[in-house]
Protein backbone atom coordinates (compact mmCIF):
# COMPACT_ATOMS: atom_id res chain seq x y z
CA UNK A 1 0.00 0.00 0.00
CA UNK A 2 1.43 3.25 -1.20
CA UNK A 3 2.01 5.91 1.71
CA UNK A 4 0.57 9.52 1.27
CA UNK A 5 3.52 11.68 0.52
CA UNK A 6 3.58 15.12 0.73
CA UNK A 7 6.06 17.04 -1.24
CA UNK A 8 5.36 19.83 0.92
CA UNK A 9 6.45 18.54 4.22
CA UNK A 10 7.95 15.09 3.31
CA UNK A 11 11.64 15.76 4.15
CA UNK A 12 12.96 12.14 3.11
CA UNK A 13 15.11 12.30 -0.30
CA UNK A 14 15.10 8.48 -0.74
CA UNK A 15 11.54 7.78 -0.44
CA UNK A 16 10.25 5.20 -2.89
CA UNK A 17 6.67 5.67 -2.26
CA UNK A 18 4.27 8.13 -4.42
CA UNK A 19 1.04 9.39 -4.80
CA UNK A 20 -1.43 6.80 -6.06
CA UNK A 21 -2.63 9.73 -8.71
CA UNK A 22 0.55 10.25 -9.94
CA UNK A 23 1.56 6.55 -10.50
CA UNK A 24 -0.60 6.15 -13.59
CA UNK A 25 0.89 3.30 -15.40
CA UNK A 26 5.03 4.32 -16.15
CA UNK A 27 6.67 1.31 -17.52
CA UNK A 28 10.45 2.53 -17.26
CA UNK A 29 12.38 0.69 -14.61
CA UNK A 30 11.86 2.57 -11.69
CA UNK A 31 15.63 3.41 -11.94
CA UNK A 32 15.40 5.67 -14.76
CA UNK A 33 15.28 8.48 -12.39
CA UNK A 34 13.39 11.33 -14.63
CA UNK A 35 12.76 13.36 -11.26
CA UNK A 36 8.92 14.13 -11.51
CA UNK A 37 7.56 11.20 -13.06
CA UNK A 38 5.06 11.70 -16.24
CA UNK A 39 1.45 12.86 -15.74
CA UNK A 40 -0.88 12.77 -18.79
CA UNK A 41 -3.35 10.14 -18.76
CA UNK A 42 -7.46 10.48 -19.75
CA UNK A 43 -8.10 11.43 -16.19
CA UNK A 44 -5.44 14.85 -15.55
CA UNK A 45 -6.12 15.84 -19.21
CA UNK A 46 -10.31 15.65 -18.03
CA UNK A 47 -9.84 17.59 -14.72
CA UNK A 48 -8.08 17.22 -11.48
CA UNK A 49 -10.71 18.90 -9.35
CA UNK A 50 -11.32 15.39 -7.65
CA UNK A 51 -7.78 14.96 -7.36
CA UNK A 52 -6.92 13.83 -3.22
CA UNK A 53 -6.50 16.69 -0.64
CA UNK A 54 -3.89 17.18 1.94
CA UNK A 55 -2.72 19.88 4.05
CA UNK A 56 -1.13 22.26 3.10
CA UNK A 57 1.98 23.14 5.21
CA UNK A 58 4.79 25.47 4.95
CA UNK A 59 5.73 26.39 8.30
CA UNK A 60 5.42 30.24 9.28
CA UNK A 61 3.54 30.56 5.89
CA UNK A 62 0.64 28.34 6.07
CA UNK A 63 0.12 25.53 8.87
CA UNK A 64 -2.54 23.44 7.11
CA UNK A 65 -5.76 24.68 8.97
CA UNK A 66 -7.43 26.90 6.80
CA UNK A 67 -4.70 25.65 3.40
CA UNK A 68 -4.96 22.45 1.62
CA UNK A 69 -3.26 21.12 -1.67
CA UNK A 70 -3.83 18.43 -4.52
CA UNK A 71 -0.35 17.40 -5.78
CA UNK A 72 -0.65 17.46 -9.68
CA UNK A 73 3.25 16.87 -10.30
CA UNK A 74 6.27 16.21 -7.91
CA UNK A 75 9.94 15.62 -7.33
CA UNK A 76 8.94 14.15 -3.97
CA UNK A 77 13.11 14.38 -3.46
CA UNK A 78 13.46 17.89 -3.83
CA UNK A 79 9.69 19.17 -3.99
CA UNK A 80 9.81 20.71 -7.11
CA UNK A 81 6.01 20.91 -7.76
CA UNK A 82 3.09 21.73 -9.36
CA UNK A 83 0.35 21.70 -6.62
CA UNK A 84 -3.79 23.14 -6.85
CA UNK A 85 -3.78 24.85 -3.32
CA UNK A 86 -7.00 26.10 -1.71
CA UNK A 87 -6.98 29.13 1.01
CA UNK A 88 -9.80 29.40 3.00
CA UNK A 89 -11.10 33.02 3.14
CA UNK A 90 -9.24 34.94 6.35
CA UNK A 91 -6.20 32.64 5.99
CA UNK A 92 -3.03 35.46 6.37
CA UNK A 93 0.59 34.94 6.88
CA UNK A 94 3.42 37.55 7.80
CA UNK A 95 6.02 39.33 5.80
CA UNK A 96 8.71 36.92 4.99
CA UNK A 97 11.10 35.34 2.29
CA UNK A 98 10.79 31.57 0.28
CA UNK A 99 13.97 29.66 0.21
CA UNK A 100 13.18 28.91 -3.47
CA UNK A 101 12.01 30.11 -6.23
CA UNK A 102 7.88 30.24 -6.05
CA UNK A 103 5.33 31.01 -8.56
CA UNK A 104 1.40 31.33 -8.10
CA UNK A 105 -1.30 31.13 -10.54
CA UNK A 106 -4.77 32.24 -9.29
CA UNK A 107 -7.75 30.39 -10.56
CA UNK A 108 -10.03 31.75 -8.85
CA UNK A 109 -10.94 34.09 -5.82
CA UNK A 110 -8.58 37.24 -4.28
CA UNK A 111 -5.36 36.83 -2.49
CA UNK A 112 -3.15 39.71 -0.91
CA UNK A 113 0.46 39.74 -1.36
CA UNK A 114 1.18 42.75 0.38
CA UNK A 115 0.21 45.63 -1.97
CA UNK A 116 -0.46 43.32 -4.78
CA UNK A 117 -3.90 42.00 -5.19
CA UNK A 118 -4.22 38.72 -6.82
CA UNK A 119 -6.99 38.00 -8.01
CA UNK A 120 -8.45 35.85 -10.73
CA UNK A 121 -6.01 34.83 -13.37
CA UNK A 122 -3.15 36.73 -11.71
CA UNK A 123 0.10 35.33 -11.52
CA UNK A 124 3.73 36.02 -9.37
CA UNK A 125 7.17 34.83 -9.92
CA UNK A 126 8.90 35.49 -6.33
CA UNK A 127 12.61 34.86 -6.07
CA UNK A 128 14.28 33.37 -3.14
CA UNK A 129 15.06 35.50 -0.57
CA UNK A 130 12.19 38.63 -1.89
CA UNK A 131 10.90 39.72 1.33
CA UNK A 132 6.58 39.21 0.14
CA UNK A 133 3.58 39.90 2.32
CA UNK A 134 2.02 40.61 4.16
CA UNK A 135 -0.49 38.13 2.74
CA UNK A 136 -4.37 37.96 3.19
CA UNK A 137 -7.19 35.46 1.77
CA UNK A 138 -9.28 38.29 0.49
CA UNK A 139 -11.78 35.17 -0.77
CA UNK A 140 -11.83 31.90 -0.91
CA UNK A 141 -8.96 31.22 -3.66
CA UNK A 142 -7.86 28.44 -5.52
CA UNK A 143 -4.16 28.58 -7.20
CA UNK A 144 -1.31 27.01 -8.76
CA UNK A 145 1.35 26.43 -6.30
CA UNK A 146 4.85 26.03 -8.39
CA UNK A 147 8.01 25.54 -6.15
CA UNK A 148 11.65 25.28 -7.49
CA UNK A 149 12.24 22.88 -4.50
CA UNK A 150 10.61 22.44 -1.21
CA UNK A 151 10.32 26.05 0.51
CA UNK A 152 11.20 27.22 3.77
CA UNK A 153 9.63 30.97 4.66
CA UNK A 154 12.08 32.85 6.91
CA UNK A 155 10.11 35.47 8.44
CA UNK A 156 12.89 36.67 11.17
CA UNK A 157 14.18 39.22 9.79
CA UNK A 158 10.53 40.89 9.65
CA UNK A 159 9.32 40.15 12.65
CA UNK A 160 9.67 43.73 14.32
CA UNK A 161 7.79 45.33 11.68
CA UNK A 162 4.63 46.63 11.76
CA UNK A 163 2.64 44.42 9.02
CA UNK A 164 1.81 46.62 6.19
CA UNK A 165 2.70 46.16 2.52
CA UNK A 166 5.39 49.16 2.64
CA UNK A 167 7.57 47.19 4.95
CA UNK A 168 8.09 44.34 2.41
CA UNK A 169 8.18 46.40 -0.39
CA UNK A 170 10.48 49.15 1.21
CA UNK A 171 13.19 46.20 2.53
CA UNK A 172 16.27 46.69 1.36
CA UNK A 173 15.78 42.75 1.23
CA UNK A 174 13.92 43.73 -1.77
CA UNK A 175 15.06 47.00 -3.23
CA UNK A 176 18.86 45.84 -3.55
CA UNK A 177 18.37 42.01 -4.09
CA UNK A 178 20.87 40.40 -7.40
CA UNK A 179 17.30 39.42 -8.86
CA UNK A 180 14.83 42.02 -8.58
CA UNK A 181 14.61 42.10 -11.98
CA UNK A 182 13.39 38.51 -11.88
CA UNK A 183 10.77 39.21 -9.27
CA UNK A 184 7.22 39.50 -10.74
CA UNK A 185 4.47 40.71 -7.88
CA UNK A 186 2.07 40.77 -10.25
CA UNK A 187 0.60 40.20 -14.02
CA UNK A 188 -3.10 40.13 -14.07
CA UNK A 189 -3.97 38.84 -17.21
CA UNK A 190 -6.79 40.50 -18.34
CA UNK A 191 -4.60 43.84 -18.04
CA UNK A 192 -2.01 41.91 -20.53
CA UNK A 193 -1.73 42.36 -24.75
CA UNK A 194 -1.57 39.20 -27.06
CA UNK A 195 1.53 38.31 -28.81
CA UNK A 196 2.39 36.08 -31.85
CA UNK A 197 3.57 32.80 -30.95
CA UNK A 198 5.97 31.45 -33.14
CA UNK A 199 5.72 27.90 -33.62
CA UNK A 200 2.09 27.79 -33.88
CA UNK A 201 -0.60 28.31 -36.87
CA UNK A 202 -2.73 31.76 -36.92
CA UNK A 203 -5.52 31.70 -34.32
CA UNK A 204 -3.09 30.78 -31.44
CA UNK A 205 -1.74 33.86 -29.29
CA UNK A 206 0.29 33.92 -25.81
CA UNK A 207 0.71 36.20 -22.90
CA UNK A 208 4.42 36.54 -21.65
CA UNK A 209 4.39 35.72 -17.92
CA UNK A 210 8.14 34.70 -16.99
CA UNK A 211 11.23 33.78 -19.14
CA UNK A 212 14.64 33.46 -17.81
CA UNK A 213 17.39 35.30 -20.27
CA UNK A 214 19.84 32.42 -19.69
CA UNK A 215 18.14 29.05 -19.84
CA UNK A 216 14.94 30.02 -21.78
CA UNK A 217 12.66 28.49 -18.70
CA UNK A 218 9.37 30.11 -19.54
CA UNK A 219 5.66 30.42 -18.50
CA UNK A 220 3.04 32.09 -20.23
CA UNK A 221 -0.57 31.68 -21.53
CA UNK A 222 -1.26 30.62 -24.87
CA UNK A 223 -5.24 31.26 -26.61
CA UNK A 224 -6.34 29.22 -29.27
CA UNK A 225 -9.59 30.58 -31.19
CA UNK A 226 -12.02 27.96 -31.52
CA UNK A 227 -11.45 25.56 -34.56
CA UNK A 228 -8.14 26.12 -34.34
CA UNK A 229 -6.04 23.36 -35.74
CA UNK A 230 -2.21 22.71 -35.34
CA UNK A 231 -1.25 20.78 -38.19
CA UNK A 232 -0.74 17.35 -39.94
CA UNK A 233 2.88 16.88 -37.49
CA UNK A 234 3.61 16.22 -34.36
CA UNK A 235 6.66 17.68 -32.56
CA UNK A 236 9.22 16.82 -29.21
CA UNK A 237 11.24 19.37 -27.44
CA UNK A 238 14.14 19.22 -25.31
CA UNK A 239 12.47 20.73 -22.71
CA UNK A 240 9.39 19.71 -20.26
CA UNK A 241 6.33 20.99 -20.38
CA UNK A 242 3.06 21.66 -18.60
CA UNK A 243 -0.24 22.80 -19.11
CA UNK A 244 -3.12 23.65 -16.89
CA UNK A 245 -6.42 23.89 -18.91
CA UNK A 246 -8.20 27.12 -17.58
CA UNK A 247 -11.13 27.05 -20.00
CA UNK A 248 -11.86 25.44 -23.51
CA UNK A 249 -10.80 22.33 -24.63
CA UNK A 250 -7.80 20.94 -26.47
CA UNK A 251 -8.22 17.23 -28.44
CA UNK A 252 -5.97 15.36 -30.24
CA UNK A 253 -2.82 12.65 -29.89
CA UNK A 254 -1.68 12.56 -26.62
CA UNK A 255 1.35 10.63 -25.72
CA UNK A 256 -0.08 8.67 -22.05
CA UNK A 257 2.34 7.47 -19.48
CA UNK A 258 1.28 3.85 -19.91
CA UNK A 259 2.84 4.07 -23.23
CA UNK A 260 4.19 7.50 -24.01
CA UNK A 261 5.42 6.83 -27.91
CA UNK A 262 1.96 5.55 -28.89
CA UNK A 263 0.34 8.64 -29.14
CA UNK A 264 -3.91 8.20 -28.47
CA UNK A 265 -6.79 10.21 -28.99
CA UNK A 266 -8.25 12.20 -25.87
CA UNK A 267 -10.05 15.25 -25.06
CA UNK A 268 -8.51 17.63 -22.27
CA UNK A 269 -11.18 19.78 -20.82
CA UNK A 270 -11.65 23.14 -18.28
CA UNK A 271 -9.31 22.18 -15.09
CA UNK A 272 -7.51 19.34 -16.96
CA UNK A 273 -3.17 18.99 -16.75
CA UNK A 274 -0.01 17.06 -18.10
CA UNK A 275 3.07 16.95 -17.15
CA UNK A 276 5.40 15.55 -19.83
CA UNK A 277 9.28 15.18 -19.50
CA UNK A 278 11.41 16.18 -22.53
CA UNK A 279 11.71 14.18 -25.65
CA UNK A 280 7.95 12.75 -25.64
CA UNK A 281 6.69 13.77 -29.31
CA UNK A 282 2.80 14.69 -29.56
CA UNK A 283 -0.24 16.04 -31.28
CA UNK A 284 -1.40 17.35 -33.16
CA UNK A 285 -3.56 18.93 -30.92
CA UNK A 286 -6.57 20.83 -32.18
CA UNK A 287 -9.74 22.58 -29.97
CA UNK A 288 -13.22 22.97 -30.70
CA UNK A 289 -14.68 25.64 -28.47
CA UNK A 290 -11.33 27.32 -28.08
CA UNK A 291 -8.86 26.98 -25.18
CA UNK A 292 -6.87 28.97 -22.60
CA UNK A 293 -3.98 27.33 -21.19
CA UNK A 294 -1.41 27.92 -18.74
CA UNK A 295 2.08 27.03 -20.10
CA UNK A 296 5.33 25.97 -18.73
CA UNK A 297 8.56 24.93 -19.94
CA UNK A 298 11.86 24.21 -18.15
CA UNK A 299 14.07 25.54 -20.50
CA UNK A 300 13.69 27.34 -24.41
CA UNK A 301 10.87 25.64 -26.12
CA UNK A 302 12.64 24.07 -29.37
CA UNK A 303 10.70 22.22 -31.90
CA UNK A 304 11.78 18.74 -33.63
CA UNK A 305 8.45 17.85 -36.19
CA UNK A 306 7.63 14.35 -37.34
CA UNK A 307 4.72 13.99 -39.92
CA UNK A 308 1.33 12.85 -38.51
CA UNK A 309 0.28 11.05 -41.43
CA UNK A 310 2.93 10.63 -44.24
CA UNK A 311 0.04 8.69 -46.38
CA UNK A 312 -1.58 12.43 -47.36
CA UNK A 313 1.76 13.41 -48.43
CA UNK A 314 5.00 12.13 -49.52
CA UNK A 315 3.78 8.48 -49.38
CA UNK A 316 0.97 9.21 -51.24
CA UNK A 317 2.96 10.09 -54.52
CA UNK A 318 5.12 6.83 -53.59
CA UNK A 319 1.89 4.72 -53.72
CA UNK A 320 0.21 6.63 -57.04
CA UNK A 321 3.28 6.02 -58.62
CA UNK A 322 3.66 1.87 -57.89
CA UNK A 323 -0.58 1.73 -58.61
CA UNK A 324 0.72 3.53 -62.02
CA UNK A 325 3.77 0.90 -62.45
CA UNK A 326 0.92 -2.14 -61.37
CA UNK A 327 -1.25 -1.31 -64.10
CA UNK A 328 1.01 -0.88 -67.12
FE1 LIG B 1 4.72 20.69 -26.98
Amino acid sequence: MAKHTNPNTDKSPTSKTRQPHIDNGLRANPATSIGRQHVESEEALNSVVEFPTIPFAVEQFASGQQTTAQILSADEATGESTQRVTLKKGWSAPIGHFTTDVEVFVLSGHVRQGGFPLRKLSYSFIPAGIPTGPWTAEEDTVLLWMPDARPTYVTNDYAQLEQIAENSAYHLNAQVHDRMAEYVPIQELSAMNWESTTFLPPGSARKSLYTNQKTGRATWILGLVPMWLEGNFFAGHPTTEEAYLITGDVQGHWSMSDAPFERRYAAMRKDGYYWRPAHIPHGPFWTEDGALLLFRTSVRLDCYWMLHNPDITQRDEIRLQEAVDKRD
